[in-house]
């Protein structure tokens, strides 16, 4: 109920319209279930327990009119059980590889600009509009929700995921769940658990005591599953304290059903399974089968049973949960599945809106920005801005409506093999021309910085777009931007003032040259639309209201790693490979993460380090005023304050709260998103989630909220407290 309340405050005012009755669970799904299962041989039970990838199988082999995706599980067609269409990913339909020749779907931009909002409804309705797309192209099953926290701003797969607090990482992944579900179809949060970077990602253990897990990575995903109710949940590829994830009785059991009630079931990662065993630790379906050293659940599984080594009630179990959750989402029940018309028009709109309220203004240098409608020149430097926008690689890649307009391959060992660094989407050079038709707009590629600043140097405005690639299956290795973008940065600043640097990235970056410039924009990977929300910002015509859901850190010094984990050890060898399976860049480690469950500005405090942008940072072209805090304590902490638009240009603010208790980092306990006019004011209330003033105590398997004062802050950003308080907490204890 706590949790309830909290929530609809967080983002209270945007909350979008009530969504279709779909997004709730069908109440005969365990009944359904139960019928059909009884129906079954137990053939046709094992039929459920796998998925192949259909690209590689020959085209004559393959079953006519399935849209080829990531993975296929055949139905029971005499029993009208449809077969699974699983297609990845949080950021739209993505189509790896081009399987689908020419293939085209709405680009969101990436997770950290999704996180960026702070703004479930924008969560919400991007899930809404991707889920929509998956199913006119008859998927029914989306990989959408990954939820890792972000803990080294080096990991390659930060873009897709939503930042480093649980809080906000776990509410937004819930909307985003929500709404892709109600189109009918299964979503499923990834990746469970504890896969926060690349290095190593088979073949490592992350080691972490089960209280630090419970606090960060697993509330995140608590979080999401509890508010978004995904179908399913994907484990993943590496070891958690030294046993793999999709074999981790302890996650799949005792913490996913035991403790949190899940009634989905958990597919694997794709080359996550190890073992047919799997199955009696709670996975039910292997993903992706031909990426495994064995078919553990067809091949294997036969062999298991004949030797009784596994039950055919556990098969009936696994069987069952993927049948309740087929019949809990309709599935069956949709005959516009692979047959709706798609309005790509309306979809892009959604996805410039998330791109509209995802870029980060982190300087305006005597309000450089927003340009006067009247600049007669801008320069456009670097980063493709004249092809498109740049997207992360791997499998939540987006092929976007009017396609890639250059793609290749980047980056090395596994990556190589199947991500690509690609651009599209509205060019940022057609998006300025369009919004500023009175001005004479150039471009230079940035390959000549003394060229560059040169032309700079005559320019009534420059603005530098610095890119960096990313992508799954590979870590960066450093925090700096590369390929001389530094030096050309610097060049331009030091040749026009008025230079705007947009960061086109997957990740914080180091910027040597921030003093040099007057305004700084993180875009992050801005999808299709994004260089449309850029030029609106860069005009006004948008007031930027996007707060930094990562910690940007003044070098890697500060990081709780310094070195990333795993990546001065020497490529895997053979036997490793064929142990961990053909995910494996890296012999097998320990991965430790000494922060605990302290990640990212919770470290940062901890420490005492100053950021070069803090967590839940980022600024507004209007000013906004907080007042008349009230705190009150006792079972829980209830926090009310006003926020007042003192600017002059309407616009929305993320007012935070962040509570201390005793000598602990401070952690986020809400936020709000309220729109206001110039004047206008809005009561925030937010009742705190109890188990973020609480210690997991794992003896005990309980929450733990301690008798005592805690202290408050509403805050601009993890480091900019403005009023502060103090509350007095009864001790209670909360389930886990
Ligand atoms: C990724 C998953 C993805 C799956 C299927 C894996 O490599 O880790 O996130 O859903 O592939 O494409």
């Amino acid at each position: 109920m706590v949790l309830k309340s909290q929530l609809a405050s967080a983002g209270a005012l945007l909350l979008s319209l009530p969504l279709a009755a779909q997004a709730q669970e069908a109440p005969d799904a365990d009944a359904r279930a139960e019928k059909t299962l009884a129906q079954m041989t137990d053939a046709e039970k094992r039929v459920l327990l796998y998925s192949r990838m259909l690209g590689f199988i020959a085209p004559a082999k393959r079953p006519a009119d399935i849209t080829l995706g990531a993975g296929y599980v055949e139905g029971i067609p005499r029993l009208g059980v449809p077969p699974l269409v699983e297609t990845d990913a949080s950021l739209g339909v993505s189509n790896l590889m081009n399987l689908r020749k020419g293939d085209v779907a709405t680009a969101l931009p990436s997770g950290l600009a999704l996180a960026s909002t702070w703004n479930p409804a924008i969560l919400r309705d991007g899930g809404r509009m991707i889920g929509s797309e998956a199913r006119a192209k008859g998927f029914n099953v989306m990989l959408v929700g990954g939820v890792n926290l972000v803990r080294d701003p080096r990991a390659g797969r930060n873009f897709e995921y939503l930042g480093e607090d649980p809080l906000l990482a776990g509410t937004l992944v819930g909307a985003q769940i929500e709404g892709v579900q109600s189109n009918n179809i299964i979503a499923t949060i990834k990746h469970f658990a504890l896969n926060d970077q690349e290095t190593g990602r088979s073949s490592a253990s992350v080691n972490m005591s089960e209280a630090a897990m419970r606090e960060s990575d697993l509330l995140a995903f608590q979080i999401g599953i509890e508010t978004g109710k995904p179908g399913s949940v994907m484990c993943a590829y590496n070891r958690v304290n030294g046993q793999y994830s999709c074999e981790n009785r302890f996650l799949l059991t005792d913490v996913l059903r035991r403790d949190w009630g899940f009634k989905g079931y958990v597919m694997s990662d794709w080359g996550a399974v190890h073992s047919t065993e799997s199955i009696l630790a709670g996975l039910d379906q292997q993903s992706g089968e031909q990426l495994d050293k064995k078919r553990y659940f067809t091949t294997e599984l036969d062999k298991a049973l004949a030797e009784g080594r596994i039950g055919q009630p556990v098969v009936d179990t696994a069987a069952r949960r993927i049948l309740r959750t087929i019949y809990a989402h309709r599935l069956d029940a949709d005959p516009s599945a692979g047959k709706a018309p798609i309005d790509y028009d309306a979809n892009g709109k959604v996805a410039e809106r998330a791109a509209d309220e995802g870029m980060v203004l982190l300087r305006n240098e005597g309000e450089l920005l927003p340009l006067a409608r009247s600049a007669k020149t801008i320069l456009l430097v670097g980063g493709h801005g004249d092809i498109g926008v740049l997207s992360g690689g791997g499998s939540s890649q987006v092929a976007p409506v009017g396609g890639f307009r250059k793609i290749e391959k980047a980056g090395s060992g596994i990556a190589a093999t199947f991500a690509r660094r690609g651009y599209g989407g509205l060019a940022p050079l057609d998006a300025l021309r369009a919004e500023f038709p009175g001005a004479r707009i150039d471009y230079l590629d940035g390959s000549d910085p003394a060229a560059a600043a040169a032309a700079a140097s005559s320019a009534d405005i420059a603005v530098v777009i610095a890119e960096k690639y990313a992508t799954e299956a590979e870590d960066q290795k450093d925090l700096g931007l590369g390929d001389g973008q530094d030096e050309l940065i610097a060049a331009v600043g030091a040749a026009n003032k008025r230079t705007v640097v947009v960061l086109q990235t997957g990740n914080p970056v180091t910027m040597p040259w921030r003093d040099k410039v007057g305004a700084i924009i993180a875009a992050w990977y801005p999808g299709q639309r994004g260089a449309a929300s850029l030029a609106g910002i860069l005009s006004g015509r948008i007031n930027p209201s996007g707060r930094l859901p990562v910690t940007f850190p003044a070098d890697a010094a500060q990081l709780p790693n310094p070195v990333l984990p795993g990546s001065t050890l020497p490529p895997p060898s053979k036997e490793d490979k064929a142990t961990y399976g053909i995910q494996t860049d890296a012999p097998p480690f320990d991965l430790e993460y000494p922060e605990g469950s302290d990640a990212g500005y919770r470290w940062f405090d901890a420490r005492g380090h100053t950021p070069l942008y803090a967590f839940g940072y980022g600024l507004s072209y209007s000013r906004f005023t907080y007042d008349r805090l009230k705190v009150s304590g006792g079972k829980t902490l209830r926090v009310s304050f006003r926020v007042t638009n003192a600017g002059a240009r309407a616009g929305a603010d993320v007012p935070q709260v962040y509570v201390r208790i005793a000598g602990k980092a401070k952690r986020l306990v809400g936020w709000d998103k309220p729109v206001l006019a110039p004047g206008q004011s809005k009561s925030v209330t937010i009742m705190a989630d109890p188990r973020l003033l609480a210690d997991f105590d794992a003896a005990a398997q309980r929450w733990i909220v301690p008798a005592g004062d805690v202290s408050v802050e509403i805050a601009r950003s993890a480091t900019d407290p403005v009023l502060t308080g103090t509350a007095r907490l009864a001790r209670s204890e909360i389930k886990p």
